[in-house]
């Protein structure tokens, strides 16, 4: 067979890394605004045999329900699924012989200080977020970034524009206004969250594809066609639901009206426009793939390496701000070791 451990081990142990990565942000969000026991199957949420509280804040599940009823189910789903994805990578790169990868000495990251919310640092830091949404114009234009399509444009310009919360950092984040509705301060938070887990999975659905095209030894092949099967299935779901983000302004912060047919980035209008933005074309369209000649397919993009490999992806995460150290005013240590995982998995070549 093609390949030793070591190579085997650099695609795999950065897609570990990263999925510890993933696994922390999703238990903040678990722990504020997850399921405790709805529906019929007991939520057992648990993490290196210890148990993680969900639902610890009830009016931010509450401003995530309005997005869709079911978002608390979903996100212990997604923060289960994620710790699956971490804890079977290392057990696989184990029963190969290869090192498991465990980034938690780098975790130094305040959490949220919601009463109830375990003040363990972490790896993540959702409290200071810039928002690229321009995945929702990319999956509903013609063109593809792999073959020269893009710049697309952000579907909530102002998330790309600032930082914002995407969980409520005190109890005060909480308070309902007196006639018991959502403050537009508190919407603004769930729903820049309802955006945040799109961005988040669309980065695996393109880089599990991405990482594949380098892989020869066909046990490998598999276990990253089917993980990142599931990181898709994650990004549709928060695809569509995102689309539900109530039309509101909070300071520098607006969600604007995605069906309205007016451009929120310049304001112009017309049918490409609806095209661009409208909430509900939430399946990937026809685009150019390989070749003009072909025809448009529809399909998930990028995944060239150029502009999806391992380091971008991390590079992605960078700017989103998820390694930001309020106490240092830059990112934590973790950023040199991702970066250098992630050089590794990108000069791995398919032999
Ligand atoms: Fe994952
Ligand atoms: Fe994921």
């Amino acid at each position: 067979m093609a390949h030793s451990i070591p190579l085997r081990g650099t695609f795999l142990t950065f897609l570990s890394a990263l999925e510890q990565v993933e696994a922390d942000l999703w238990i903040q969000y678990a722990e504020l605004g997850g399921a405790t026991n709805q529906g019929k199957s007991p939520i057992d949420l648990s993490q290196k045999g210890q148990t993680i509280a969900t639902g610890l804040a009830p009016n931010y599940v509450k401003a995530l329900q309005v997005l869709d009823m079911d978002m608390p189910q979903y996100i212990v789903d997604n923060t289960d699924d994620e710790i699956s994805h971490h804890s079977f990578l290392n057990n696989y790169l184990k029963s190969k012989g290869a090192s498991p990868i465990d980034l938690s000495q780098f975790a130094v990251l305040p959490p949220s200080q919601v009463t109830g919310v375990p003040q363990h640092p972490r790896l993540t830091n959702l409290q200071h977020l810039t928002v690229d949404t321009s995945w929702w114009t990319r999956y509903r234009s013609t063109t593809n970034p792999d073959f020269g399509g893009g710049p697309f444009e952000n579907a909530v310009p102002d998330l790309a524009k600032n930082p914002h919360p995407a969980i409520p950092i005190t109890d005060a984040d909480l308070v309902l206004n007196k006639d018991g509705s959502i403050p537009n301060h508190l919407q603004a938070i769930a729903s820049t969250a309802g955006f945040h887990f799109a961005f988040i999975e669309v980065g695996g659905t393109s880089l599990y594809p991405t990482l594949a095209q380098h892989v020869s030894n066909l046990e490998v092949l598999r276990v990253l066609l089917s993980i990142g099967g599931s990181e898709i299935m994650h990004f549709q779901v928060w695809h569509d639901k995102a689309g539900n983000a109530p039309n509101i302004t909070d300071g520098n912060l607006t969600f604007p009206v995605l069906d309205g047919s007016v451009d929120p980035d310049n304001g112009a209008t017309g049918p490409a426009v609806a095209d661009a933005f409208q909430a509900n074309l939430i399946m990937p369209e026809p685009t150019v793939f390989l070749d003009q000649n072909l025809g448009p397919v529809s399909i998930i993009r990028p995944t060239s390496s150029q502009l999806n490999g391992a380091v971008a992806a991390v590079n992605g995460f960078i700017k989103d701000g998820l390694f930001f150290d309020p106490a240092t005013n830059s990112n934590t240590g973790i950023v040199a070791e991702l970066m250098s995982l992630a050089q590794a998995a990108d000069a791995a070549q398919r032999t």
